[in-house]
């Protein structure tokens, strides 16, 4: 399986501190925000990565990365000329996926766990597309997801009145067929393509798979939850520190 991730956009939640720096090469304690998603894919042993460039100083993170070869990785790299959204981000990979399957995750999304045993799952599942899932206090702030019996019936993108407080993390497997589905998107109410639109599709179909994450989980994209990254990063160095 292929990995990618998306680190576009345009970081505006995060002002004035992403004016002229891009989000992702923003500090999480030790280490720029980019390098945990790709040590996530490279601990899942997912090594062929293309991650998508977009927003400020796209250069410096180009520059800071490189080759992949210092994360023991092949890194291709795709410009978003436009924060069309994530979906939108996604339709660059498509060459790249090449009818492989693939793992996405978002730039400024941060967990602790190791995915390889879903990744797994995934490659040999008949399911063509997973999400994972978290409870958080906040969920309006993201793609909620409806759930009963264990499956989602349906996701809402930033509702006003949560229907539960299980949301959609920055993290999608999918199906090669992903690609196709995003031709047919039309521009959310905020002018982006949604990744919660082709999720919704792949339910339509009853063809997502729900996957549920045990460890810690946040993203980065406003003040608040930058600063909680970088207490949840420092704490889980400092617990691995002092088990040796
Ligand atoms: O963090 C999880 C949430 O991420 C999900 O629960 C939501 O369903 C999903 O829509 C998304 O919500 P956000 O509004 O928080 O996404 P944001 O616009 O902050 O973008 C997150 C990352 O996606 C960002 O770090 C880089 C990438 N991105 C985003 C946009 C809009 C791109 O690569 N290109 C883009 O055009």
């Amino acid at each position: 399986m292929k990995g990618i991730i998306l680190a576009g956009g345009t970081g505006s939640r995060l002002y004035p501190l992403t004016k002229v720096i891009n989000k992702h090469l923003l500090p999480i304690y030790n280490k720029p925000m980019i390098f945990y998603p790709i040590e996530t894919l490279c601990k899942a042993g997912i090594t062929d990565i293309l991650i998508v460039l977009g927003g400020e100083s796209t250069g410096e993170l180009f520059q800071l990365l490189g080759s992949g070869k210092k994360f023991g990785a092949n890194f291709t790299y795709k410009y978003q000329d436009e924060a069309g959204g994530i979906a939108h981000a996604l339709s660059l990979a498509e060459d790249f996926a090449n009818g492989e399957k693939v793992i996405v995750l978002l730039g400024d999304n941060i967990i602790q766990e190791d995915l390889k045993i879903a990744v797994k799952d995934f490659e040999k599942s008949k399911v063509k597309a997973g999400v994972f899932l978290k409870q958080v206090s906040e969920p309006e702030r993201f793609g909620v997801a409806e759930v009963q019996n264990q499956k989602i019936i349906q996701i809402v993108e930033k509702p006003e009145n949560p229907k539960s407080n299980w949301i959609v993390t920055g993290i999608y497997m999918y199906h090669h067929e992903v690609f196709d589905i995003i031709k047919t998107l039309k521009p959310s109410d905020r002018g982006e393509l949604e990744i919660t639109d082709i999720n919704n599709s792949f339910i339509l179909q009853n063809a997502l798979k729900a996957y549920y994450l045990e460890g810690f989980w946040t993203d980065a994209g406003i003040f608040e939850s930058l600063f909680n990254a970088t207490v949840l990063a420092r704490e889980s160095y400092l617990k691995r520190r002092s088990e040796g």
